[in-house]
């Protein structure tokens, strides 16, 4: 542990150690740094809770070799992490995001192994667990986020056996088939394995992550049960499930009601030559989230004259992301080349064919532009979520819109009333943009309701509740107390739906 570290008071109850923190230190034209919201689903999703729990958040700041002590912002105590000019390299651009990110997500890109980057992930997730047992005061709850920092849950429990872990992946989980491929993948089932409690975002997650347990490890596992046994013959029970996460729907909704955000939805659209449809994409510009099959639909719709740029306008949000890794440059410059093409063979003087922005975007700008979308278009070639679908859902507080969901999501085992498309099937894909444009309003109604009604009911706070919940159980089964281990009934759901690779 570094000296720094062993002057940071352990005194904090609940602890969330993720790879970013929720503020990025972002430094200006004159060499002025401030802290600004960090992109990306898991903030959006833990910063409610964070804030209601009076807990402290370890993570890096987004840039090189920022040392700096812990501070307080917005009532959250923020432990920041150093990540060197060449740990970013190795391993957050490397390892975590051009090894697990691409294996995870069913090698739609390929995987690259480089022992160096294993290296640097072991030894950075080892600082981040230091760190987390510094500041956790005795018998604390300790949640830790995503495949960044796989390693961390067992390297905590070594230091410090006191606490009660909590593991989240908000990525998929591979099928065995996939996952088989990475070198260390026994390693990262044991760091995993040092977790109370490692949630999944589908079904399907937690039973991949079941089975390469059963095909790599010694531990018999009893649906959702891991029973790990120590060299000492310790039998630990870790519980391996599915907890779908949210966002702050009421959040969305609050937003979507201020009449000025109405006001700019009405400007959006005035701006685009107030055309019949606005159709919508938000992502980040990442090979996983289908842009471009997306566009290409979208392009021979218009080649066809299926539709007409007077009638339809694509807007099309793309938010910079690991802009330094070869396949997300590579990714850039073909969507780039594909917006520019169609909107050189289609738009006219006075109507675009893709209005498209390399931006992230406000909250209260992306609530405008979900009020401005007729129809938003989620075409992933696989998500561990998608929580755009969600805040699309959670903003239509009028009932209307139409949603275009990919059955890669994870969202889409919820959200069964959107239009579910094959991403790769450009063909259905164009058919159900054409039944989204010509949908009737009294479909629109019915469908966005019961969309509605899930959002609503499933939000972040229910996510993190539950979660908590079971990590409340497994601390209590560590104390002794038997019948704790009986699963919420409000979670006995997730338990019994299918498992599928
Ligand atoms: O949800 C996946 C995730 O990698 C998060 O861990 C992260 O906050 C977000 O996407 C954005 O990615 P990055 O931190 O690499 O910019």
């Amino acid at each position: 542990m570094s000296d720094s570290m062993q002057l940071i008071p352990a005194e904090y109850d609940f602890v969330v150690v993720s790879n970013r923190l929720p503020v990025d230190r972002v430094t200006d034209s004159e060499g002025v740094a401030s802290w600004t919201r960090s992109p990306g689903g898991l903030v959006t999703a833990l910063e409610p809770v964070m804030r209601e729990a009076d807990g402290a958040w370890v993570g890096w700041g987004g840039q090189p070799d920022l040392e700096i002590e812990p501070f307080e912002n917005n009532g959250i105590h923020i432990v920041p992490i150093a990540l060197s000019a060449s740990e970013i390299e190795e391993f957050y651009e490397g390892f975590s995001n051009d090894t697990l990110w691409p294996l995870y997500h069913d090698v739609i890109s390929s995987p690259a192994y480089h022992r160096e980057w294993w290296e640097s992930y072991v030894k950075v997730n080892q600082r981040f667990a230091d760190a987390a047992a510094a500041v956790s005061a005795q018998g604390a709850v300790v949640w830790v986020q995503d495949y960044q920092l796989q390693l961390v849950p067992k390297m905590l429990r070594e230091i410090r056996p006191d606490l009660t872990i909590g593991f989240f992946d908000h990525i998929p989980f591979p099928p065995y088939g996939i996952y088989s491929q990475l070198p260390w993948r026994t390693q990262i089932l044991e760091g995993l394995l040092g977790a109370d409690v490692i949630g999944f975002q589908r079904v399907a997650d937690a039973g991949n992550f079941l089975r390469a347990v059963r095909r790599l490890t010694p531990f018999v596992t009893k649906n959702p049960v891991v029973e790990v046994t120590s060299d000492s013959q310790q039998t630990r029970r870790v519980i391996a499930r599915a907890f779908p996460i949210s966002i702050d729907a009421k959040g969305f909704e609050e937003l979507a009601r201020d009449p000025k955000i109405q006001e700019r939805a009405r400007e959006i659209r005035e701006g685009l030559g107030n055309p019949r449809t606005v159709m919508l994409g938000v992502d980040r510009l990442d090979y996983t989230k289908g842009i471009g099959h997306r566009l290409k639909a979208f392009g021979e719709l218009l080649a066809e004259g299926r539709i007409d740029v007077q009638d339809v306008t694509l807007v099309q949000v793309a938010s910079p992301s690991r802009e330094r890794v070869a396949a997300y440059m590579q990714l850039r410059d073909e969507i780039e080349l594909t917006v520019g093409r169609i909107n050189g063979d289609f738009a006219t003087m006075s109507h675009t064919a893709i209005s498209y922005h390399h931006h992230g975007y406000p909250r209260e700008e992306m609530v405008a532009l979900y009020l401005a979308a007729d129809v938003l278009l989620v075409t992933a070639l696989r998500d561990g979520m998608n929580l755009v679908a969600k805040e699309y859902v959670a903003s239509r507080f009028d009932d209307d819109g139409v949603l275009i969901l990919s059955e890669f999501t994870g969202a889409s085992d919820e959200l069964k009333k959107a239009l579910l498309i094959n991403p790769h099937d450009i063909d259905g894909l164009k058919d159900t943009m054409l039944q989204a444009i010509a949908m009737p309003k009294k479909e629109r109604q019915a469908r966005m309701r019961s969309l509605r009604k899930r959002v609503n009911e499933n939000d972040v706070a229910r996510w993190s509740s539950n979660f908590l919940k079971t990590l409340e159980q497994a601390r209590a089964s560590h104390n002794g107390d038997e019948t704790a281990m009986e699963l919420p009934d409000e979670l006995e759901w997730t338990v019994d739906r299918r498992w599928t690779n």
